[in-house]
This record gives C-alpha cells, sequence and structure tokens, in this order.
C-alpha cells in the first residue's frame, strides 16, 4: 500500500474513534498507534497533522496529541443582528422603498401538506404534464451536436423563429429574446423600462407575482381596475395622465386572477392611450394555452398588430409543461429590443442550451399538438366541475365570470368577510386556497379568493376540496360545525 493512502486510512479511522475522547483528552502515544495499526511512526505523524489541520486534534510536542476544544458558542452562533440596520437602512435613499417578499409567488409554488387538495396550485399537476415528450424531447435534445456548448446570447434561431410565428403578425425571430420563464421576463422588461422609483400602471386585480417584482425593483405600482372585459380604458387614460407613467403591464388573454378577455373595441383603444402617453404595454400572454376546449377562436396577441412597437410581449411555455419547463420569450420592435437584450445579458447570461433544445423538440413533435388538445378537454372538464360543485355547495360565493381559458375561477365572497381567516378554516379542513389580497396593489374593493382546478389530480378531488370549503365555510360563519368535516386521509396530496 501506498504511504498517502495508509495515512488516509488511520486518519479516517482515527475520525470515528475521536468520539470516545473528551475534549481536551490525550489520545493514545504515537507507539500505541504503531502497534495497534502496524503502520510506521511516520505514518502516524502525518496521520496526526491531518486531522491537526483539519481541527479536531492539537498536538503539543513531546507531550502527545489531545482532542480539540470544540470552537466557542459565540463563534459557532455568530451574532448577525447587524443584518437588521444594515438591510433596513438599504432604501434609505430611495425614492419608493423596495420591499423584497416572495409571499405572493410562493403561494402558488409552495406544495401544501399531505392529504390537503390544492387549489392554490400555479401549475398544471403531473398527470396532466407531457411527461413523456418532455422525456423524450430532454432525450433527443441530449444527443443534439454541441447540446452543451454556449447558444446563442438571443436564444437558438429556430426556437426564436417559433416563438414570433406563434405570435403571427409581422413579428420576426430577430425581435424574440429567449429567456427564462416569465417571471424573468416580466423582470427584465420592468428593469428595462421604468427606472427606480417609476409609477408603473397594473391591472387591479393582477398577478401577484407582477406586483412583487416591482416593489424589489423599487417601482410604484399603480392600480387600474379591470372588469369582465379586460382593462378600462377611459380609467387606464386617467391613470397615465395623473402619474405621468411610461409602463402598462396587461394580461389581455384569460387574466390572471379574473379570467378576463381583453373586449374586441378596448384592444386598439389601449394601444392608442399607451402610445399617446409615449408609454410601453408589456403583454404578459404566458396563459395563452391553456385554453379551454369550448372556447372558440382565440384572439391573437396585442404584438401581432403593433407596428409601432408599443408592445413588448412575454409568452412562456411553463404553464402548458411544468414550472420546470422554464423556457419563455420577451418579443419587442425598436431601440428597446437593444435594452431587453442588455439587461437580460447582464442579469442571466442567457437560458441552458439543453433546455431550449428541448424546448425545440418538444413543440415540433407530433405529441405537442396533441397534449395541447387533451389538457384544453381536461381544463374545461375541471372549470365545469368546479363551478357545479361551487353552485351546489357555496352558493353564496359569487362567480362573475367562468372563464373560458386558464386555470382557476375568482369568486367574489360577501362583504366582511374575513377572507384570511377563511383561507385559514380551509387549510384546517384540508383545503389550499388563494385569499385575494395579495391581488390588489391597494385596498381591495371586496374579499375575494382564487381557486384552482389545474394543480389537483382530477374531477373527484375538486368535488372533494369544494366539500371541505363549505365545512370551512360554515365554520367561519359560524354556523352549526357538525357539518365541518376534516381531511380525508385517503385522498391524494
Ligand atoms: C400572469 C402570470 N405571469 C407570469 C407568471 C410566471 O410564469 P413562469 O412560470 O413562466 O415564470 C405567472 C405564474 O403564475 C402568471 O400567473
Amino acid at each position: 500500500m501506498y504511504e498517502s493512502s495508509s495515512v488516509g486510512e488511520l486518519a479516517s479511522k482515527l475520525r470515528q474513534e475521536l468520539d470516545r475522547y473528551s475534549p481536551g483528552e490525550k489520545l493514545p502515544s504515537s507507539r500505541a498507534l504503531i502497534e495497534r495499526f502496524r503502520v510506521s511512526p511516520v505514518t502516524v505523524s502525518r496521520a496526526l497533522a491531518q486531522l491537526a489541520a483539519e481541527g479536531l486534534v492539537t498536538t503539543r510536542p513531546g507531550a502527545g496529541a489531545y482532542r480539540a476544544e470544540p470552537p466557542a458558542a459565540a463563534r459557532v452562533t455568530g451574532d448577525t443582528s447587524w443584518q437588521e440596520v444594515a438591510l433596513s437602512a438599504d432604501g434609505a435613499a430611495d425614492l419608493v422603498p423596495r420591499t423584497v417578499d416572495a409571499s405572493g409567488v410562493l403561494a402558488t409554488l409552495a406544495a401544501p401538506p399531505p392529504g390537503v387538495v390544492e387549489f392554490n396550485g400555479g401549475y398544471l399537476h403531473p398527470s396532466l404534464q407531457p411527461e413523456q415528450a418532455m422525456a423524450a424531447a430532454l432525450a433527443r435534445a441530449g444527443r443534439r451536436p454541441g447540446a452543451w456548448g454556449r447558444p446563442p446570447i438571443e436564444g437558438l434561431p429556430e426556437l426564436r423563429e417559433w416563438f414570433a410565428r406563434d405570435i403571427g403578425g409581422a413579428v420576426t425571430a430577430a425581435e424574440v429574446l429567449v429567456t427564462a420563464g416569465g417571471q424573468s421576463a416580466l423582470t427584465t422588461a420592468l428593469r428595462a423600462l421604468a427606472p427606480p422609483g417609476a409609477p408603473v400602471l397594473v391591472e387591479s386585480p393582477t398577478y401577484p407575482g407582477l406586483l412583487a417584482i416591482a416593489r424589489s425593483a423599487g417601482l410604484r405600482p399603480v392600480p387600474v381596475p379591470v372588469d369582465a372585459h379586460g382593462v378600462r380604458p377611459a380609467l387606464l387614460a386617467d391613470a397615465f395622465r395623473a402619474t405621468g407613467a411610461r409602463v402598462l403591464v396587461s394580461q389581455p388573454l384569460f387574466q390572471n386572477p379574473t379570467g378576463a378577455v381583453l373586449a374586441p373595441e378596448r384592444r386598439p383603444e389601449v394601444l392608442r392611450i399607451a402610445r399617446a402617453a409615449g408609454a410601453f404595454v408589456i403583454e404578459d400572454d404566458v396563459v395563452r394555452r391553456l385554453v379551454h376546449e369550448d372556447a372558440g377562436p382565440l384572439p391573437s396577441p396585442l404584438a401581432a398588430d403593433d407596428p409601432d412597437g408599443v408592445v413588448v410581449h412575454v409568452g412562456s411555455l411553463t404553464k402548458a409543461t411544468s414550472a420546470s419547463f422554464r423556457v419563455c420569450a420577451l418579443t419587442a420592435r425598436g431601440p428597446v429590443l437593444e435594452r431587453l437584450r442588455a439587461i437580460q445579458v447582464v442579469d442571466t447570461f442567457f437560458v441552458p442550451r439543453p433546455l431550449q433544445e428541448a424546448a425545440l423538440e418538444l413543440v415540433g413533435s407530433p405529441a405537442w399538438p396533441r397534449h395541447l388538445r387533451s389538457v384544453a378537454a381536461e381544463l374545461k372538464n375541471r372549470r365545469d366541475t368546479m363551478t357545479a360543485a361551487l353552485r351546489l355547495h357555496l352558493p353564496e360565493l359569487a362567480l362573475p365570470h367562468v372563464p373560458s381559458g386558464g386555470y382557476h375561477l375568482w369568486l367574489r365572497l360577501p362583504d366582511g368577510t374575513d377572507e384570511t381567516a377563511l383561507a385559514s378554516a380551509a387549510l384546517r379542513a384540508g383545503v389550499a386556497v388563494t385569499p385575494g389580497r395579495p391581488y390588489f396593489s391597494a385596498e381591495p374593493p371586496a374579499p375575494h379568493i382564487r381557486l384552482s382546478f389545474a394543480a389537483v389530480a382530477g374531477p373527484a378531488e375538486i368535488t372533494e376540496g369544494v366539500r371541505r370549503l363549505r365545512a370551512a365555510w360554515a365554520e367561519t360563519r359560524g354556523e352549526n360545525r357538525s357539518t365541518s368535516q376534516g381531511p380525508d386521509a385517503n385522498l391524494p396530496a
């Protein structure tokens, strides 16, 4: 055996035995170790030196080796309280203090406890994901020549081409940047278009992840109300006038959370109002592929009909695949494209090439249109199941709009309902729901909850979830507790 390996072996044996000695206690002499382990004196002294270098042993020349004292408690625990001062002083000089708060996003990302029905999920249940097609695409992508090489910064040309075709109109591949998911595209777009402290117009209610991005960038979200036909043009014009904002973030299709689709007559109006204000419209179009089977033809993205470069379009593959399939496109026309590209490169360089290759393989495979058709059928079925169960068991909760796309329902609660108390009672009853408050950037006009039907295993779980919500509702209203029933342990998590 080589000397170096016997040193390592002896050190490892001694390391395992160290617990037998108290801190500060003397270890067996070198002579005893030589005899016991049948190694040379050099091996013993090198093994002890190695343990001394690891801080496990101290050696005193002429006296022997001792088990080292553990590091002082103060050094282990440390005192990080200075950070409280440092982190709160952070925004002292900012016009609009930055607030970094992920709770609105985590509500839809976090997995609920086992046995709890997940009415708060933001992505498809694994049984609805194209798992086999994604696995096959990833395997084929891995075998493509140069799969692990650096991609072009803006994304693979064929993938940019595909995203451009998908938007339609006069959009070209040169106007597309591939980014890592809608969240990062929205972050890039807001950082590119609004300096810290600036107002940014957002729909009210809107996706809490967008509000989180704005606040963490030191922007001031200004709400513009949405009705059943999308953002309200007269109020939009007022908001631009009152704030001087240069950006609106809008979801014209299957708005999160209301499910509204921007009415045909409002589409040109929104663009005209933004253009007159010298402002950009960030079009968040990430749920386009979660259309329900009975939806009829979809309106094209605003970006398809925008020669002047008002619209910065965000389209993503995650919602129709999996939260981990983080491939998205940010599309814009004119000088703003260079700004977006620079921010994206500074922040993240580029999207990993294997994932881009896999995206190309996936959307080009015959499994892709099949998958979209089956998701459309399944989402319609689930939406109808949830709507029927709510109408039957919880007629007190108003459902102002039954959407034809997206993955959730938005329910208005009676005035005075404590939506947080309802969400807590629901969790106790075994169903996780999302309270409405985080969807509003200012005071909400009424209490709401959002119920997702995509993240659960199937219609049976939807019915069971609504039954549990009924129990929670009864509890918060102080109704007969005997109707209340706890989680069903047999239900899938
Ligand atoms: C409206 C909206 N935009 C963007 C996102 C972020 O999606 P992605 O997974 O593509 O980052 C979400 C996620 O829930 C969303 O609801």
